[in-house]
């Protein structure tokens, strides 16, 4: 029995062929190579990828940039920072969807704080999985990614509309206001999001050994 690994996430899969498509990130058959039986690097490991070309040389602030994103891969700001939002999130969305219902005042203004945190603490989410996607899968676009992407874009979106529709009208979730259905949509939509683009995270973190 052959094992071969992929490339972008490292998943290892068993067989005479590489499958189709890698159950974690995605990638092509072509993203695999074949490994050893301990999952030691063969020499196809390696091939096509030349690792001895000299490293062009970089100016005072890339080499800052550099040392500042492998401190965030590093030390996983990305896992860390994600749990802030996805933890409010929720209670957003069930607290909006309880004012609209129970038009209850309190919850409006719980709902609308909750989502303003939201907003604040998106973009150290988006900034250090922009880094962890670059340093641990050299940016490669499959369809796990784009999906991963897609959802991160649409749920910030979300997000910043609903604390602008909040702040701009903000008898939005009241009894009566022609916009509210709307509004909870837009919130749905943001926790369906959040929820994809971490059922991928994990997939991606969890799923990748045989
Ligand atoms: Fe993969």
């Amino acid at each position: 029995m052959k094992k071969w690994q992929c490339r972008v996430c490292g998943y290892i899969h068993a067989g005479s062929e590489p499958p189709a498509k890698c159950p974690v990130c995605s990638a092509d058959a072509s993203e695999f190579y074949e490994v050893g039986p301990e999952g030691e690097a063969l020499a196809s490991m390696v091939a096509g990828r030349p690792t001895t070309a000299p490293a062009p040389e970089k100016s005072l602030l890339a080499k800052a940039y550099d040392a500042l994103t492998d401190h965030i891969y590093a030390n996983h700001l990305h896992p860390i920072s994600v749990h802030f939002p996805n933890g409010v999130l929720p209670a957003a969305v069930i607290f909006v969807g309880l004012a609209i219902f129970l038009n209850h005042g309190g919850l409006q203004e719980a709902a609308y704080y909750n989502l303003i945190f939201v907003v604040l603490t998106m973009p150290v989410v988006l900034f250090s999985g922009y880094v962890s996607w670059h340093k641990r899968y050299k940016g490669a676009m499959t369809r796990n990614f784009a999906i991963k992407i897609g959802c991160a874009a649409i749920c910030t979106v979300a997000a910043v509309v609903a604390v602008a529709w909040r702040y701009s009208d903000p008898t939005i979730m009241a009894a009566g206001a022609p916009g509210r259905w709307l509004f909870l949509l837009v919130n749905v939509v943001m926790l369906a999001t959040a929820g994809l683009a971490g059922h991928l995270g994990g997939k991606m973190v969890f799923d990748n050994r045989l």
